[in-house]
């Protein structure tokens, strides 16, 4: 039986890049039906929401949403629909794959790391607070129950592909209590998994490693807002944000897309790389169930790239997202 999931359009090259994929999916055969809206900054303006009654509706029958990135005002204006998804959704769990494509010349080889952000506190629960005219104060919540989930799915994910080591990230050498508590939480959980190797690292330190020496680097784990930096730098050790994909998981909903933004830079130019939000999908594609299409969908990119006739500009080619997808769909 076919399963229905909600898709969001976003905005920037969000509508471009959903386009693609849902023709991508289609022709692969996957066994899906779907929901799809408008959400984001033009939504707002035409129907005075960000994301529709609808919209909600259909992601909380479904359960499943595939969504394409959403701009969000700097400095101003509403809070990231990203995040409020998140929390609203209880996606507690961000899983970002980084791996090295041959097809793809970087100065990296072999990098294939799989990061573990959590998703629901740090900094990003956006609480700010004007102290004096110049002053603010951010509030940085790490709890006990959001790094205990977190890390045993990293750990969890270790042992079901066999994975040798899983790193925690932290700066708990300055922040004693916060980062402290999460690290103290990774060790307690690490007594579970005694076949897999774990060590700990201050992000300070990470960040330099994983531009010298990113092979060291296995399943890491680590609070949000390290993992929002730490994975847009491992998507350029593999060639860029066009080329890294996300699931973000908790115990009742789950949610797929690529890390990067809108990229308003090349909205509307039709040239985005579609491979992160079609990985995306197979990530979706593989949680429902579906591997045979996931991996003949992943097949069919890795010759697309390893043929480099038809690659976006991005990763150093000069075909269009339709092109590419194109041939994409040829070679399924
Ligand atoms: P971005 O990820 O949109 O773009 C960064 C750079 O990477 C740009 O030069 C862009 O052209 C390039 N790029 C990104 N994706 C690409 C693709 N698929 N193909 C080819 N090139 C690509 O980051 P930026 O510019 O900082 O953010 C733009 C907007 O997106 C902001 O409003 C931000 O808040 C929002 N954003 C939304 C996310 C989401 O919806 N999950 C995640 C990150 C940012």
């Amino acid at each position: 039986m076919k399963k229905t999931v909600t898709v969001f359009r976003g905005d920037g090259i969000g509508p471009e890049i959903t386009d693609a994929v849902l023709r991508v999916l289609d022709a692969a055969g996957a066994e899906l039906d779907y929901e799809v809206y408008n959400v984001g900054a033009k939504e707002y303006d035409l129907h005075g929401a960000l994301i529709s009654d609808e919209a909600f509706a259909s992601m909380e029958r479904n359960k499943v949403l595939l969504k394409s990135p959403i701009t969000t005002p700097v400095g101003k204006g509403f809070r990231s629909l990203n995040v409020f998804l998140r929390k609203k959704y209880d996606l507690y769990a961000n899983i970002r794959p980084a791996k090295s494509n041959h097809a793809v010349k970087t100065p990296f080889e072999d990098v294939d790391i799989v990061i573990f952000r959590e998703n629901t506190e740090d900094l990003y629960v956006g609480v700010e607070e004007q102290i004096d005219a110049d002053t603010v104060y951010a509030t940085k919540i790490i709890t006990r129950k959001a790094s205990q989930r977190i890390c045993r799915d990293a750990f969890e994910y270790a042992r079901a592909h066999g994975r040798r080591k899983v790193t925690c990230v932290h700066k708990a050498n300055i922040l004693k209590m916060s980062d402290g508590l999460f690290r103290d939480v990774f060790y307690q959980v690490r007594a579970d998994y005694p076949e897999i190797e774990a060590d700990d690292k201050i992000v300070d330190n990470v960040s330099m490693q994983m531009v010298m020496h990113p092979q060291q680097f296995d399943v890491m784990v680590m609070p949000n807002l390290y993992g929002d930096m730490l994975s847009d730098l491992a998507s350029g050790l593999i060639g860029g944000l066009g080329l890294l994909p996300s699931s973000n998981l908790g115990e009742e909903y789950a949610m797929f897309e690529a890390v990067h933004g809108s990229a308003p830079d090349i909205a509307g130019k039709g040239i985005a790389n579609p491979t992160a939000f079609l990985w995306s999908a197979c990530m979706m594609l593989e949680y429902l169930g579906q591997m045979e299409c996931a991996a003949r969908i992943r097949r069919s990119v890795d010759k697309v790239l390893e043929e480099k006739l038809y690659n976006t500009p991005d990763i150093g080619g000069k075909a269009t997202t339709k092109e590419f997808v194109d041939e994409i769909i040829r070679k399924l």
